[in-house]
């Protein structure tokens, strides 16, 4: 079949808009398609990989078949364009706006409190929107279904789950003891001192006051479509990129013909598994056949011995096929369908099993498959077809394996796949182990079958695989047939496991490391096996009469806590605050749970962020080149080959920094050596971001390894490899009491690092102006002065001509502190040289591999201790890994040294601490600051010694904590009665006692799940510990309508700061919020800023702001005086009149903070803030698995 040399146009529906594509490029995926081409900008990019849910919107499509339109999320950023052919496509933009209508899910979400930083809130939403589409009253487990695939980084789902809620049939609450009342309800165990029960409240809104959801108000399918999938097209459909064509016939027979011609092209399908190869190991199909049209490969067909499944059915609706044969067969005949149900529910998220078919699932053959293992056991067929004709091959072991004489020919095709039914004495099932329940890949999986020789409990046959623990799905081929003819006993049982680790050899490698853990999963997963099989046996032997029936004795109700799964139940929660005092002026917002500012914006996509800004004029694209090297000398750089690739403007190397390429250590451009992997090297400019990716391949860099190449703590320690002097405070003679303790215990304890994963990656766009060298920069920080005057020295211009603008941040958490002005120097340098303006926008590969992340920690402790649990003396030492640059090392050592004694007293105290250099990317600032690696030091010492005494952690929490008004390690004066109050009434409100006994109670009746119940508290100081930092501006203008734009230092990273700002605001002027705005932060309203971080921020720009609204008031006062009864907007028109100043610059001094590590004593924290916690976490001993109960 020729292959046209002109592409077909490309039509499909967005938001009920006709798009024809004429030049559709197979390469383009919805995402970009969506945003850069129809500017509809709410959809987000922030993984590109389908694993976060941001890019979520609805495809409808008509099914050829029912003639059904469904509805279905999709992440945007795995759809090619081409794939869309007769789709219609709804967007956040399509569902309602601000302008227009909101739609009942966007208010809810807003109105619930359910967005921070709002980036992930459209993806939310379009989840949402889907499922309501579908289920207009959704159970809460549909709801929990259709939001298992979305992220949030800031928020918590709680609020999120809870505007879903509103739309559920009915909400249940926790239905503690069987009450239908929550537990968190008000009047139980609330005997609080957080307020009386009255100015408790728990209600962020009322639901009956939401608009109602109303089904007939949706966007209809476009009847365009429902004509063109009536008359389907039937003839071939091409679509020619710059690199790709797509071939989508319209028959079974032309597929067949265009797979013979071009064996090597890949059939796509959902693109889940093609997409993120091609994205990530750079693969390129010159050629993509799209089976999409072929309606052959959605055929199901039952039989009285199996199921038939087309290749092309999507994991969707291969459950709800086998939903439908289980509710209709007998249970003995559904066991290999319940199993694949079973991981079904588990296998990514509702947006990939919407896309991903069962043909690209079986044939990608994936190490960590979900199904593959349960259809290799299960004994699956697959049904091949090719012009040649149709054969079958079991989907076995060695077509797992990618054996050639076992797999598909090159030209051959997946049609589909039978699955036979299981049989009386026959048992099938599936084992699954991943970090969370959902949406995440499993570390190691299983399918597992037996046969046994009717009415005994002989095996006849037995198949077992594993997924997760080799390349490919592993066979325990061996060790099942040598228990062929065994009796399913302990004897067998013992036998198998030892074969099964034999025969299951992990290699070190196996991916995802963690190799002791997996080999556990291997033996664990035999065990509830046999288990479960021997409970079945036992129901189906009885009538039989066996021989010697004591071999099957009961299983003890003790073990049978091996077979219980952790049930996916709807998390419950509830918010408590204080409501304010009800003399409060109405018209007062401070204290009132105000929605975010940006909460609607947010839900509509509407909210801007950096990279949603339009494109500007004359605009480049930049991409960065980073080390392949850990640590090695640069011999040569070639730019030759990137710089002939077409739409390539230039390549920006340190030569072409006028300014300071970074500091000494810590270079923006690498000069001579690199440092890390994933160190910048230089930056490729392109008119697009594709071509300045394409570029990066092409630039040849030849390194000379050094050595010693450091990786680790223990690494660093060993070569004495550090960044900076140790950090050391002490108190008390801490030898001397370890002489007097009664018992003294060492440990150590490792805690790893944590990638930021803000869901916004770092992006920045550079403008330069025609005018005196100035420069607009639009950048994604929590630190636009730190952006602006690196950007100043880099270019070596002064500060002055340089505006940092941030209108929102997409979450922070302290990863955008310092980098922002490493990439925003980049791009300011690219937009200097080249006078375009530069746009960067990070990977969220590139920004994994360049930036830092949490420190880890190697911690060691030596703590003595008196029989009664009063701890005498403490010693620790702490190192983290700083990784190859200083960044906030030295800082974070320096908090995590203040803030180890957390909320103990112990009078002989040392803490030490030091940061070490290795050829990691540096790590950087993290919520809390190096407090929560250190917490974990302190605690892990408290039970530690709870053990060796033998009495519960929470006694030698209460035993050892700050009691009275005290001095901390560093000498500041400490009062810890609030902290006292906070741990009271947690041990209060959680019934603490309570729910220990009942987890001892349950512990003792469950030998392999087990319950642990702590309560810790928290001494938490916030702010720096340096006076400089604690001091804040704020530039507050009224207008002559009586409107008011204030700005401040702050910026908003979704923790609500312009919300906070305008309620301190409107309490000082004494007018509602309505009457407010905040436009941006920009360096140019309020200079000289300080980073919105440790926990700050609202706290000492607020402080500003009441500053600004005071003096204005005060100016205003002779006139108010005069006309009383007046109102605003007249009392301004008065104030122009006569000439008084309407704008006002507010300033806070901020507190005195200092610390002397000389003397090891100081003040460095304005104010603490307190805190309890108790957790209660119930764990599978077997497996890992863990829930949180409460
Ligand atoms: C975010 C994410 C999370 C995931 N989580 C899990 C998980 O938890 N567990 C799990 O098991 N999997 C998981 N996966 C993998 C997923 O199951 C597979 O990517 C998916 O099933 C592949 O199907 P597809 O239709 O998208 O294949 P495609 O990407 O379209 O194609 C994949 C391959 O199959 C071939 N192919 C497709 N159909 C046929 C056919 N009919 N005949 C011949 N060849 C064919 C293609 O040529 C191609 O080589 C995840 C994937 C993503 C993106
Ligand atoms: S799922 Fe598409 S951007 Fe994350
Ligand atoms: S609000 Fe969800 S990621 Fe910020």
């Amino acid at each position: 079949m020729p292959c046209p040399s002109r592409s077909d146009e490309l039509v499909f529906f967005v938001n009920g808009r006709k798009v024809i594509e004429r030049n559709a490029d197979p390469e383009v995926t919805l995402l970009s398609f969506l945003r850069k081409n129809l500017r509809l900008t709410g959809t987000k990019y922030a993984c590109g990989r389908g694993g976060c849910g941001a890019c979520t919107v609805m495809v409808s499509k008509r099914d050829p078949t029912s003639q059904e339109i469904r509805h279905f999320s999709v992440t945007a950023c795995l759809v090619p364009i081409c794939s869309l052919y007769g789709a219609a496509v709804t967007t956040v933009e399509g569902v309602g706006s601000m302008k227009t209508r909101l739609h009942p899910v966007q208010e809810r979400i807003a109105k619930s409190h359910g967005t921070q930083c709002g980036f992930c809130t459209p993806g939310m939403v379009m989840s949402m929107y889907t499922l309501l589409r579908n289920h207009p009253q959704p159970s809460e487990e549909q709801l929990l279904e259709a939001l298992g695939g979305n992220l949030c980084r800031c928020t918590g789902y709680r609020p999120i789950l809870a505007s879903g809620k509103t739309f559920c049939l009915e909400s249940n609450g926790c239905q503690q003891k069987g009450t239908g009342k929550c537990c968190l309800d008000l009047g139980e165990n609330d005997s609080s001192s957080l307020g009386r029960k009255s100015d408790i409240c728990t209600e962020l809104f009322v639901k009956e006051e939401f608009q109602p959801l109303d089904p007939t108000q949706e966007l209809i399918f476009p009847p365009e479509l429902l004509r063109m999938t009536e008359n389907p097209e039937k003839r071939t459909l091409t679509f020619h990129g710059e690199r790709v064509t797509w071939i989508s016939p319209g028959t079974f027979k032309d597929l067949l013909e265009l797979k013979a011609k071009h064996p090597e092209a890949p059939l796509i399908l959902g693109n889940t598994s093609l997409g993120p190869a091609m994205r990530s190991k750079g693969c390129l199909y010159p050629i993509l056949l799209s089976p999409a049209r072929i309606s052959e490969l959605n055929v199901v067909s039952k039989t009285n011995d199996g199921l038939t499944i087309g290749a092309g059915c999507s994991l969707a609706q291969v459950k709800d096929i086998l939903a439908e044969r289980v509710s209709e067969l007998p249970e003995e005949k559904t066991q290999t369908y319940r199993a694949l149900l079973k991981h079904l529910k588990s296998l990514a998220s509702q947006q990939i099993r919407n896309m991903a078919s069962l043909g690209g699932h079986i044939i990608s053959r994936h190490s960590y498959s979900d199904l593959n293992p349960i259809l290799a056991v299960g004994n699956a067929t697959l049904n091949l077809t090719s012009e040649e004709g149709t054969r079958r091959i079991p989907l076995s072991e060695h077509f797992l394996a990618g054996l050639a004489s076992a797999d598909l020919k090159p030209e051959e095709i997946l049609e589909s796949v039978y699955i036979p039914h299981s049989q009386k004495w026959e048992f099938v099932s599936a084992f699954r182990q991943a970090q969370c329940q959902q949406n995440a890949l499993p570390d190691v999986n299983a399918g597992m079958r037996v046969l046994f020789k009717e009415g005994t409990d002989i095996i006849e046959d037995l198949s077992i695989t594993y997924g997760g623990v080799g390349a490919a799905t592993v066979s325990a081929h061996k060790s099942c047939q040598q228990l062929l003819g065994r009796q399913w006993d302990e004897l067998m049982l013992d036998e198998a496991c030892r074969r099964l680790l034999d025969e299951v050899s992990l290699p070190g490698w196996a991916p995802g490391g963690r190799v002791e853990f997996k080999r556990t999963l291997v033996v664990s997963f035999f065990f509830k096996f046999y288990l479960q099989v021997l409970q079945e046996l036992k129901k189906l032997i009885k009538p039989f009469p066996v021989p010697n029936s004591r071999r099957y004795p009961e299983i003890s109700d003790r073990f049978l806590s091996a077979l219980e799964d952790f049930p996916g139940t709807v998390p419950q929660g509830v918010q408590r605050y204080q409501s304010v005092d009800s003399h409060q002026p109405l018209q007062d917002p401070v204290g009132r749970p105000v929605m975010h500012l940006s909460g609607l914006k947010h839900a509509t996509g509407e909210a801007e962020f950096c990279d949603d800004i339009p494109m500007v004029d004359k605009e480049l694209c930049m991409a960065l080149v980073t080390s392949t090297r850990a640590y090695a000398k640069i011999i040569s750089v070639d730019l030759s080959e990137a710089l002939e690739i077409p739409g390539v403007v230039d390549v920006i190397t340190a030569k072409d920094i006028p300014g300071i390429n970074g500091t000494k250590d810590d270079k923006l451009l690498a000069v001579d050596e690199v440092l890390c992997v994933g160190q910048i090297i230089c930056a490729v400019v392109a008119e697009t971001d594709v071509q300045a990716k394409r570029a990066i391949e092409k630039i040849k860099i030849t390194y000379e390894e050094l050595e010693p190449i450091i990786f680790t703590i223990e690494d660093a320690i060993k070569h004495n490899s550090f960044l900076c002097p140790e950090k050391k405070l002490e108190q008390g003679n801490i030898e001397e009491a370890f002489e007097k303790v009664d018992q003294i215990v060492e440990g150590e304890v490792h805690v790893g690092g944590q990638e930021h994963f803000y869901m916004e990656t770092q992006r920045v766009l550079v403008i330069p102006k025609t005018e005196d060298k100035e420069l607009d920069i639009y950048v994604s920080t929590q630190d636009p002065a730190h952006v602006q005057k690196t950007v100043s020295s880099t270019l070596n211009i002064p500060i002055n001509r340089i505006t940092c603008h941030v209108k929102r941040v997409g979450g922070g958490f302290g990863g955008k502190i310092g980098r922002p002005a490493v990439f925003g120097a980049i791009a300011a340098v690219g937009a200097l040289k080249t006078g375009h303006p530069i746009r960067l926008v990070l990977d969220r590969e590139d920004d994994m591999l360049i930036t830092g992340g949490r420190h880890p920690l190697f911690g060691k402790y030596k703590v003595g201790f008196m029989n009664n649990g009063r701890i005498k003396a403490l010693d620790i030492e702490c190192f983290i890994n700083g990784g190859c640059t200083l960044d906030d090392s030295e800082l974070v050592t320096e908090f995590l040294i203040l803030k180890l004694e957390n909320a103990y007293k112990i009078r002989n105290l040392r803490f030490r601490g030091r940061a070490c250099l290795t050829n990691l990317p540096s790590n950087t600032a993290f919520r809390g600051f190096g407090f929560p690696q250190g917490t974990l030091v302190t605690e892990s010492c408290i039970t530690a010694v709870a053990a060796k005494c033998g009495l519960p952690p929470e006694k030698i929490r209460e035993k050892n904590m700050y009691r009275t008004v005290d001095k901390t390690i560093y000498k500041q004066a400490f009062n810890p009665e609030s902290l006292i109050r906070c741990w009271n009434e947690c041990l209060d409100v959680s019934s603490f006692h309570n729910r220990r006994k009942q987890a001892e109670e349950f512990n003792k009746k469950n030998y392999w799940k087990k319950r642990g119940v702590a309560v810790i508290p928290m001494k938490f100081s916030v702010g720096f510990a340096a006076t400089s930092y604690h001091q804040a501006a704020a530039l507050v203008h009224i207008y002559t309508d009586g409107s008011v734009l204030v700005t401040h230092g702050g910026n908003e990273l979704g923790q609500g700061i312009h919300t906070k700002m305008l309620q301190v605001a409107s309490r000082e002027l004494k007018i509602p919020m309505s009457h407010l705005h905040i436009c941006e932060t920009s360096t140019a309203m309020v200079p000289n800023t300080i980073a919105t971080a440790a926990s700050v921020g609202a706290d000492i720009n607020g402080k500003a702001v009441q500053n600004a609204c005071q003096i204005l008031l005060k100016r205003l006062e002779p006139i108010i005086k005069k006309n009383p009864e007046g109102t605003w907007e007249e009392w301004i028109e008065a104030a122009f009149e006569q000439r008084i100043s309407l704008s006002a610059t507010g300033y806070f001094r901020g507190y005195k903070a200092f610390m002397d590590w000389e003397k090891g004593e100081g003040d460095p924290f304005p104010y603490y803030v307190y805190g309890a916690a108790c957790s209660e976490v119930e764990i599978d001993c077997l497996t890992g698995a863990h829930k949180s109960t409460s």
